[in-house]
């Protein structure tokens, strides 16, 4: 069935960091590929005017991506601005005013969450949230327990089908790439198993630190900032069966049973670290306890996948800025004829920087008798210039009421169950340098074989073929 199209965007948070870096260059973007020519309205407590607001949009452009002027121009007649408190009614009624004959706005909460429940009540007193949508950023909320008072919010306003929880690693194409590199190639579902697979590994580095965003990293830390929402999707996607229909909610179902098979992680199976200098960072507590790297061990008890290890590390200030999976498949047999320690097959999956599938197979050395060697058949493509940004594709989406690549409320809450032991605050946590792969205690806690460091080249490219 056709969705409706929303007829205006309204986006709260307007004068904030988040729409100076994603929300003003995807609507530009997508103002571009004329695809968007809706009233757009930001909201915000600024005491600002609509100059300004264009001024800061004007500058969030040339900061990220650059101005087209012509994009601009269109972009530019679209944009409204209302401000004002979001507990007083005055700012709702200009709401409604601005909105003009819309019957189908999508509102946009770019705002703390703690903002959530007064906004939606506005909404709902003002005639703003009738027939719309919502879209919410991450993180939905901060424990299970939060994540269902924040849904008891939303539902109170909007249908399930009408709310968007964007997680944008969704919208990364090299995402969505394992997805149909696994379902397209008949070669791999008899080798994608238990029988075959000795574990799976995800590592998400970043060579930066907190970028000036200690107070929120401060309160949530590294599992809540990017395992329980884009590290468990990317392991959806490694793991879920194959949806029976390709609407959005077969595919979320599929999702959400390989959560559902995973039980909540112990104490015992999770390292975490803080690299030292944190502490330093501004909005950071002086004492605080919060992670800013983890690495942690969870296992998908069901048929497929029972006994195999799934190894998770991410962190801030590590050696490089890239996400990879390994699925590594157990040895061959030692016979006669082939020798203990061959190199270990496995599946590489980069989403980020670049994109890479690559499949490493032993192959014989160069040399007459020298050893066996690892080389990679790599199938590689570099995102191209026609290719969305994942916040023009989450937005565009969800405009036109596709929730394809959205998080729903019960994933979400699977999620959070699984996370919610490790959230306790007292455990503890290990100092690491800048530009290591974290404390050493999580060298020790590692998968068979160990882990395998991504390398990447000056150009953030994969450089060589990983040892694993
Ligand atoms: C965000 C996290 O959701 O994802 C950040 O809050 C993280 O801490 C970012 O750096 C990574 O996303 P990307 O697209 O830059 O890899």
């Amino acid at each position: 069935m056709p969705q409706i199209q929303s007829d205006a965007l309204v986006f709260f948070g307007a004068t904030g960091d988040l729409a100076h870096k994603k929300i003003f260059p995807a609507l530009q973007a997508l103002v571009k590929r004329g695809s968007l020519n809706i009233p757009i309205i930001g909201v915000a407590k600024a005491g600002w005017n609509l100059d300004q607001l264009k001024a800061r949009a004007k500058d969030s452009l040339e900061q990220h991506g650059g101005l087209d002027p012509i994009a601009w121009d269109k972009l530019s007649s679209l944009l409204r601005y209302v401000d004002g408190d979001y507990n007083d009614p005055a700012t709702f009624s200009a709401l409604r005013t601005a909105l003009g004959n819309a019957q189908h706005p999508a509102h946009y909460l770019a705002i703390p969450p703690s903002l959530f429940e007064e906004v939606v009540d506005q909404l709902v007193k003002s005639g703003c949230s009738k027939g719309g949508r919502m879209i919410v950023e991450k993180p939905f909320g901060h424990d299970l327990a939060s994540a269902q008072e924040l849904d008891r919010i939303l539902l109170a306003a909007f249908p399930e089908s009408s709310i968007f929880r964007i997680d944008h690693y969704l919208a990364k194409g090299p995402v969505q790439n394992m997805v149909s590199f696994r379902f397209s190639n008949s070669f791999l579902e008899p080798l994608w198993n238990r029988e075959h697979i000795e574990s799976i590994q995800i590592t998400m580095a970043e060579d930066f630190g907190v970028q000036g965003r200690g107070a929120f990293y401060d309160q949530n830390g590294t599992v809540r900032d990017v395992v329980q929402n884009h590290l468990f999707q990317l392991l959806c996607n490694l793991a879920m069966e194959s949806p029976a229909r390709k609407d959005a909610e077969s595919i979320r179902d599929e999702k959400v049973k390989v959560l559902k098979a995973i039980s909540p992680i112990g104490n015992e199976d999770i390292v975490r670290g803080q690299f030292q200098g944190y502490l330093d960072e501004k909005g950071v507590a002086p004492n605080s306890n919060t992670e800013t790297f983890v690495a942690l061990r969870l296992e998908i008890q069901s048929w497929r996948w029972a006994g195999v290890p799934v190894y998770i590390r991410a962190g801030k200030n590590l050696p490089v800025t890239c996400t990879e999976v390994i699925t590594r498949f157990h040895c061959p047999p030692v016979t006669k004829f082939t020798p203990e320690g061959l190199p270990q097959d496995y599946i590489r999956f980069r989403v980020n920087p670049d994109m890479t599938i690559a499949m490493g197979v032993s192959v014989a050395g160069a040399e007459q008798n020298s050893p066996r060697e690892l080389a990679e058949l790599v199938a590689s493509r570099q995102p191209t210039a026609e290719q969305m940004e994942p916040y023009e594709l989450v937005l565009t989406d969800a405009l036109c009421g596709d929730s394809s690549i959205f998080a729903r409320q019960d994933y979400v809450e699977e999620a959070w169950r699984i996370v919610d032991p490790i959230l306790d605050a007292s455990l503890p946590v290990f100092p690491y340098a800048p530009g290591t792969w974290g404390p050493k205690d999580a060298k020790a806690f590692a998968p068979p074989r160990g882990w395998v460091n991504p390398v990447v080249d000056a150009n953030g490219k994969t450089a060589k073929p990983p040892h694993a």
